[in-house]
């Protein structure tokens, strides 16, 4: 639900529709654990052992259970829910949000100047230009995507997704959806003690929540995130303004961005890469490593790849391609993103991969003691939305 948003963009919503919100989290909830639980089992004691025995087999991959699948009312029932689960989130919050679109505005305009608890910076660009990769879609069924402008100085996207993400994510991100960036972040530095950063950049950062853990982490560190969004970008600093938290928010594509070579020690990206067609990812890397300086860590959160899951798991990841408005999301998690990042010009011995246990959910302690467990990769909690989530992320140094 919204009632998260503690910061000086909040918007206020009835009671109506604070219920809607309520409820709408609580849908969420029961079908990716219960329901989904549920379809698991139909598959596991029904569909899967009579493919086994007209093909004499198991099937192969995540297509394979789709399309034996998709005939069973189960998974339609799944489907259906979850799509109007999903558009529900957004249509929960945007009332309020285009109730207060243009005052949203002047706050953020105020918050963005003011320098009293922060001193961060926020550069648009009018002449822009969105890929049309983001331009074309209404990504994840979120109406008006993260770039649309209806007025001068606009935020209303951002404000749309930080509500609506609170609403869909029903409490497992943290009460400032930091729970990914804050686990990653945590679990990076006590493995990699040796990475002091003094410039973090965060790529697609929309509101600035997967940016403003680094700031936690690394108290010291100049810290910038940037995304094509500029309503994304506006609301970002006025929260992080609002926060007391300074940070440097750039309208900018990842793919060619306009910093220096050798500018950053951390080049980061949470939930990003799935939204991008592999041969733009192939750019993103290869201009992180411009950017990046000599030793440099590129780090990204995603979801595991399909090499890493049974066909099942690869299946219902993979569902966001088909069914929610990610077309690039399944064609992400079956290339092979070791063999992308070396291409792009990485030291070949330095990728890594690990998962972190939701600081959330399981502690600082659990999370520091999972730090030496390598092989916890193939676990079908990685980056399910759900119980006990565990967040899976790679990189490499230049
Ligand atoms: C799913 S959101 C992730 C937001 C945030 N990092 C998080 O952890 O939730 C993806 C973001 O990437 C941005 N984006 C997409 N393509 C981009 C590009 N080429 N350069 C910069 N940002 C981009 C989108 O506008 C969007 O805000």
């Amino acid at each position: 639900m919204t009632d998260y948003v503690d910061h000086d963009m909040k918007v206020s919503h009835t009671k109506d529709e604070s219920s809607r919100q309520h409820f709408v989290q609580g849908m969420r909830g029961y079908v990716l654990n219960d329901l989904a639980g549920h379809m698991k089992t139909v598959w596991e004691r029904k569909v899967e052992p009579s493919f086994e025995k007209v093909n004499g087999r198991a099937p192969a991959d995540g297509p394979e259970v789709h399309k034996t699948f998709k005939p069973e009312t189960i998974f339609k029932f799944y489907s259906s829910m979850r799509c109007n689960t999903q558009e529900m989130v957004w249509r929960s919050v945007m009332p309020a949000v285009e109730r207060e679109g243009e005052d949203l505005s002047r706050r953020a305009q105020v918050l963005s100047q003011a320098g009293d608890k922060a001193s961060g910076t926020v550069a648009t660009d009018p002449n822009f230009s969105v890929p049309r990769y983001v331009s074309e879609l209404d990504v994840h069924l979120m109406p008006g995507n993260y770039h649309e402008e209806r007025f001068d100085h606009d935020v209303t996207q951002g404000a749309v997704f930080d509500n609506g993400l609170g609403v869909f994510s029903f409490g497992l991100l943290g009460n400032r959806m930091q729970d990914i960036t804050d686990s990653v972040s945590t679990y990076f530095q006590a493995r990699y003690p040796d990475v002091k950063p003094e410039k973090v950049l965060d790529l697609g950062c929309s509101l600035g929540h997967s940016t403003l853990p680094w700031k936690d982490r690394y108290p010291d560190a100049e810290i910038h995130g940037i995304d094509v969004g500029g309503p994304c970008v506006r609301y970002a600093h006025a929260r992080a303004q609002s926060y007391g938290i300074t940070s440097h928010f750039h309208q900018m594509d990842a793919e060619h961005t306009d910093f220096e070579d050798d500018t950053f020690d951390v080049v980061y990206s949470c939930m990003f890469l799935h939204e991008v067609p592999n041969k733009n990812i192939k750019g993103v890397f290869k201009e992180a490593h411009r950017i990046l300086k000599p030793g440099g860590v590129m780090i990204h959160y995603e979801l595991p790849p399909n090499s890493m899951m049974s066909a099942y798991d690869g299946f219902y990841l993979d569902w966001d391609a088909y069914y929610n408005k990610e077309p690039f999301y399944k064609a992400f998690r079956d290339a092979d993103a070791k063999a992308e990042i070396a291409e792009a010009g990485f030291k070949k011995d330095s990728f890594f991969e690990h998962v972190a246990p939701s600081k959330n959910l399981y502690g600082e302690d659990a999370l520091l003691e999972a730090v030496n467990n390598k092989d916890a990769t193939n676990n079908s909690n990685v980056g399910r939305f759900g119980d006990g989530v565990m967040w899976y992320f790679f990189g490499a140094r230049k």
